[in-house]
This record gives C-alpha cells, structure tokens and sequence, in this order.
C-alpha cells in the first residue's frame, strides 16, 4: 500500500473499522509518513518526548502513547530537545493547569526556531472545554490536542498531522470502549501498572476526575489476567492494579466479579511476586478484600486509603458516604487482619466551610491511625463540581496555617510508624542505582517503604533480603544478607 500517496479521507476509507486492527493501519501509515518527513528535513531520526504530569494512570497512558509512537518509528529521549513532544496533563488540582500553560509558553518560543517540531497535549485537561478554547486562541502553535478516551487514536490523529499544518483537535466527550492489545512501552522492565478499569462514579464534591475520565468501566478478568501473564513472561515481578476505585471493580461487567476475586485470579499468576493496587474508596472496601489480603502471599502490605477529611460534617458534603468513626474502624480492622501493613492517605485542607473544629478532627484521625505517610493538598476550587459553588471558601492564610501544622503530624507519625523494621532482615525489590550514591542502590518493602544499601546495576529488578540496619525517618539505609531469593 502506498501511503505517501493517499490523502488522509482516502486511508479512513481503507482502513479496517476493528480495533486494533485500525491503529495498526494507521500506525503503518505513520511509518510511512514519518519517514517521509524525515527524508523531507534530512533527519538521521525523529526524536519525541512525553512529559507526564499527574497520577500513575497517567504514567501507564504514557507507556501506551510510547508503544505507539516506538512502533511507528520514533526515537524516545529524555528532554524537550526533541522534534515532537507531548505532554500529558492532569488538571486535578489548579496547579497542575498553571504547570502546563507556563511549560508550554516555553515551548512555544523554541518551536518558533524550530518550525518542523510537533507539539501534542492529550490528558484530564484536554477535556475541559475552556482548557481546549484557551488553547486554540492563544497557543496556535500546537498541532494535536487529543482526550483520555481516545488515546488509543495516537496514530490515527498523528496521520492527519503529517499531511497539514492546521490544529488538530480530536477529543471524545466519553466513551464505553476499552481498546485492547495496542503496543506498550514499559519504562521498567521488573515492574508495571496495569489498568484495571476506567474512569469513576463516585462525584466527590470536590472533584473534577469523573467530569474528565468518565464513567466507570472496568476490562474484563479474562483480558487482565492474559496481560499480567504476559508481563510475567517478559521479565516482569511486581503489577500495580490501577483505577480510580478499584473496590468497585467489576460491578458493571456482563458477568460481575469482585476485585477480591479478581486479585485471588492474579495471585495465581506465576512470576509475578508482588501485587499492589491504588486506589481504594473506603466506603466500597469489603471484608471480603480483607481476607483476600491478609491470606495472600503476594498482595503487599500497603494500603492507600483516602481519608480526604476526618470531620464527618465535611466528608457528607465532600460526598464520600463514611464518617469518620467508620473511617477509624476500617483502618483498626485492616491493621488488625494485616500486621505490620503501611497504611497511606490523602488529605484536602481547606474544603469549603471548614472550621477549626473540623481541622482537628482530621488531625485526630492522623494521629488515631498513624499513616505511614500521606499525601496533603490544600484545597482547589475545579470548575463545574459542586464544592467550586459553595460559600464559605476558607481564607488563604488560614488554610496554610492549617496545611502546614498537619503536614508537621504527618512527617512525625510516618517517623514514628515506618521504622516498625529496624533491626529486621526484609525482602527489597531493587529499583535503581542511587540517585546521589553510585554505590548504593535504592528499592523498596512490600509496604512500600525505601530502603538505600551497598549494591550494583546488576541487582535491579531483582528481590533481595536486605538487612534494615537503620531508620532515617522515612527510609531505610542496609546491607544485603543474600543476594537473590
Ligand atoms: N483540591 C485538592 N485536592 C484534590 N484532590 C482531588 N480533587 C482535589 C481538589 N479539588 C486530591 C484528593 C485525591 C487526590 C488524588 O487528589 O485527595 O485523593
Ligand atoms: Fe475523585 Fe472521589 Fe472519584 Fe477519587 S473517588 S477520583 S476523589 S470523585
């Protein structure tokens, strides 16, 4: 097939109408194209970039738009400097937007010396109308903007680009397709995420991730179950269930199955050594989850479990549907069923109509619980949730002052709780050389703590005992006791 010489209007006609038998077309047609593009500048190889911005379903999306764009021909680097670079954005929080706009202000100077360069966003932001107005006014030099549901279209969209100059704009409101088999370029070979379902239902008030990732859907066990044994083929110990509540996984499948049962499935995965998932809704966590973890001998010890608030007045306005006594039972049953389980959270300060009285409440809960660690954000105000229209927004100095006294209770409890191993011999996935220390390497627990000891390149990937020699408030420095289990 000759593809240099047949309009984009002419290849859709070609093109098989299955999935993923189109993007294989179009990724060939892009083969095609790119190589033309590449004899048209006298390039020895057409260099691209993906710069991730927000949470680890992004990162997997990355992966995915990384398969696609080696497949066609693409070389991947690790800066800027590239001849296309995408960004894939989040718009969780305002800071995330105002990341974006300003790297892409950036971006837009060095694209003025280097006109033949392409620029791509896709992700959460992309799916806010204004986000994309914005855009199209004052940032024409981008050539494709792209959603979170099509970004199984990479190719598809990216054949359009090569034949004109124009922006191209492609992003689906929704959608109740899962695309299945498209190539996947893991950034670790020992490790990997894998997506589990799509999208959530929950509409926390606050929230802008169910306007922007959609309703709820869910891949059958069947197709995830055949894609961790494939990684487990391919080298890989350690899988990551994503979704945005996987407690609710599988509830709207043809023929419904829990996430308990679907993580007994993985367990029986051989290879695979360490099973994680991210994240849980407290208000769907089944006792039936708990036995599933506290029997296993693969689930790690971790649980990341959002308390957003632990005043039961706010978290019946934020819409999570526990308070907080409910809240403090779930972690004591948990703990109780997995001794030693790290347990990590997220935390808003600053939800609309907040007092004093509801902030200590929240600071209660932290002490009560004692989290290995968490994650705290102060307050963003997303527009189209409900929170973004309610009174009493809380005065700035007050949520820092607030935002600060609990990010000081959370370091000191993750110093108090996560040295529970000092002095033990544990198991550590190796992850990387040291970033500051070429001769220590850095991996971590089950429960996911870091652990820094002496070793090489050689061990990366591989499960070493290590012996937790000393706490330094929130990782370990040791020294192996064997090499390999
Ligand atoms: N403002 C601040 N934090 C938010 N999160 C979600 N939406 C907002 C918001 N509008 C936080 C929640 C969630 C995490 C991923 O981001 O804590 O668990
Ligand atoms: Fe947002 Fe709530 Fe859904 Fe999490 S569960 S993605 S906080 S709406």
């Amino acid at each position: 097939m000759d593809h240099l010489h047949m309009t984009h209007e002419q290849a859709c006609k070609l093109a098989p109408i299955e999935e993923p038998a189109r993007q294989e077309f179009f990724m060939e047609r892009c083969r095609e194209l790119l190589n033309a593009h590449m004899a048209q500048y006298g390039m020895e190889r057409c260099s691209f970039h993906i710069e991730t911005f927000g949470c680890q379903m992004n990162s997997r999306d990355s992966e995915k738009l990384t398969g696609i764009l080696e497949q066609i021909g693409f070389t991947q680097v690790d800066t800027e400097d590239a001849d296309f670079v995408l960004y894939n954005t989040c718009t969780v929080r305002e800071n995330a937007n105002l990341r974006v706009y300003g790297r892409l202000g950036q971006l837009g100077a060095r694209k003025k010396k280097h006109p033949e360069m392409m620029i791509a966003l896709c992700g959460c932001m992309m799916q806010e109308p204004e986000v994309v107005e914005k855009l199209k006014k004052s940032y024409r030099f981008v050539d494709l903007i792209f959603g979170t549901h099509n970004i199984f279209q990479l190719a598809e969209l990216l054949s359009v680009c090569f034949g004109q100059k124009k922006m191209v704009v492609e992003v689906w409101e929704g959608t109740d397709k899962i695309v299945e088999n498209l190539p996947v370029e893991r950034k670790y070979p020992f490790k990997s995420g894998v997506n589990i379902m799509f999208g959530c239902n929950n509409f926390c008030s606050y929230c802008i991730v169910p306007y922007v990732r959609g309703r709820e859907r869910s891949r059958n066990p069947e197709a995830i179950i055949d894609e961790i044994r494939r990684l487990a083929a391919d080298g890989v110990v350690e899988v990551m269930l994503l979704g945005q509540n996987v407690n609710s996984y599988g509830k709207t499948l043809e023929h419904p199955i829990s996430f308990a049962e679907l993580l007994r499935r993985v367990e029986q995965v051989e290879g695979i050594r360490r099973i994680r998932f991210m994240t849980s809704h407290p208000k769907d966590l089944s006792d039936e989850l708990i036995e599933v973890m506290r029997e296993s001998k693969k689930i790690c010890p971790h649980l990341h479990l959002p308390l957003q608030s632990g005043s039961s007045r706010i978290l019946k306005v934020m819409n999570r549907r526990y308070t907080k006594e409910q809240y403090l039972e779930l972690a004591g049953k948990i703990k109780a069923a997995v001794p030693g389980i790290a347990l990590t959270t997220d935390i808003i300060v600053g939800f609309p109509g907040e007092t004093e009285e509801d902030f200590l409440e929240t600071m209660d809960v932290v002490e009560k619980v004692g989290f290995d660690s968490a994650f705290t954000f102060i307050y963003s105000k997303r527009t189209g949730t409900p929170a973004a229209a309610m009174e009493d927004q809380v005065p700035e100095a007050v949520v820092k002052d607030r935002f600060d006294r609990l990010l000081k209770l959370v370091q000191d409890t993750g110093a108090k709780v996560s040295g529970r191993e000092e002095h033990t011999v544990q198991e550590v996935l190796v992850e990387e050389i040291n970033d500051h220390d070429s001769r220590l390497v850095t991996g971590r627990l089950g429960n996911n703590t870091v652990v820094h000891f002496p070793g090489d390149a050689s061990l990366i990937g591989k499960i070493v005992k290590v012996s937790l020699d000393e706490f330094k408030g929130f990782y370990y420095m040791g020294t192996a006791v064997t090499e390999e289990r």
